[in-house]
């Protein structure tokens, strides 16, 4: 199957599953469940609940294992989302082709959207899997929990956040830098990649290629993130563009201009095939690395 081809079936198959967990419109208090369900359900890529299916199809695990974990990254990433866009952050009005959702409904709404989609995903993964065969084993989500916690979480997205918010309108260094794109979306990247790892049951050495794989992609998102903010369009990205330089960000255009930037994610793109080699008898990782990351540059 062509790379877009598995991504469309992917995501489908990700869409499919975040529908059957979530609660219907309409549900008691409807206004919370309208607003999760409008940022949830509009138009995401999917990218990293599909990084964690086909991490686990490198372990050589079962993709109905993997959905679960799929499922609960795609909710904290969502939450991330909502909250990055509030008047109190990047204040941004346009997210997945969508009203951010605290201009489709309010401030506290959107608040309060945001944290129940990331006190779900843990939900989620603490549930035993009902699927087909015996599910992921209790001391295996047990350590997605800690692995999830620790990436959304001070040491990780949110760190990365606080650190992105502290810098605007400063001078740009690499270090700080670095230490942001790591944090605010590198954390739950390479987290993606474990947890997709560990619904496979994969041995040590491959949950360290997988992490190592899920740091280099990471890092070369959030770089790509940067440089669309600054060459594509609202209408290609379905959120505001410009937002970066309106804000007084730090980006990797803004320190190594927009050829020095695209170097650098060709660089880690690269790099993380590497790792991949020999790990991943389906190739599918490093097919994803080059069609989601460098076809937009
Ligand atoms: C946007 O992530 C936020 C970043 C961390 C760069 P995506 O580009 O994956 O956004 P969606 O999920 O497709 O909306
Ligand atoms: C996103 O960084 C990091 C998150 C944790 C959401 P950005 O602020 O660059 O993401 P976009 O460009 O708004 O999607
Ligand atoms: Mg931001
Ligand atoms: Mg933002
Ligand atoms: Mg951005």
């Amino acid at each position: 199957m062509s790379t877009a081809g598995y991504l469309d079936e992917s995501r489908e198959k990700v869409d499919q599953a975040l529908n059957a967990l979530m609660p219907r419109e309409g549900s008691h208090p409807e206004r919370l469940v309208s607003a999760m369900r409008h940022s949830l359900f509009a138009g995401g890529k999917r990218i990293r609940p599909i990084l964690v299916l086909a991490a686990a199809a490198a372990a050589g695990g079962k993709d109905n294992f993997a959905l679960q974990p799929a499922c609960a990254v795609e909710l904290v990433h969502t939450y991330s989302l909502i909250h990055d866009d509030l008047p109190a952050m990047d204040d941004d009005d346009f997210r997945r082709g969508r009203p951010t959702c605290h201009r489709a409904f309010d401030e506290g709404t959107a608040i309060l959207a945001g944290d129940a989609l990331l006190t779900m995903a843990f939900d989620l993964l603490s549930v035993e899997n009902k699927g087909e065969g015996e599910g992921i084993e209790a001391h295996l989500r047990l350590r997605m929990v800690q692995e999830l916690a620790r990436a959304a979480g001070w040491r990780g997205m949110v760190g990365g956040q606080q650190v992105d918010m502290d810098s605007e309108g400063t001078e740009p260094d690499l270090p700080t830098l670095e230490y942001i794109h790591t944090h605010k979306t590198g954390a739950l990247i390479r987290c993606s990649l474990l947890l997709g790892g560990l619904a496979a049951n994969a041995d040590e050495t491959t949950l360290r290629a997988l992490a190592s794989f899920g740091e280099k992609v990471g890092l070369a998102f959030q770089v790509v993130d940067d440089i669309l903010d600054v060459i594509a369009t609202t209408e290609e990205m379905g959120k505001d563009q410009g937002s970066d330089a309106e804000r007084g960000k730090i980006t990797y255009p803004g320190l190594f201009g927009l050829e020095g930037a695209r170097e650098r994610a060709f660089k880690l793109v690269d790099d993380a095939k590497a790792v991949m080699d020999g790990v991943d008898s389906t190739g599918r990782l490093a097919e994803i690395a080059d069609y989601v990351l460098l076809r937009r540059l």
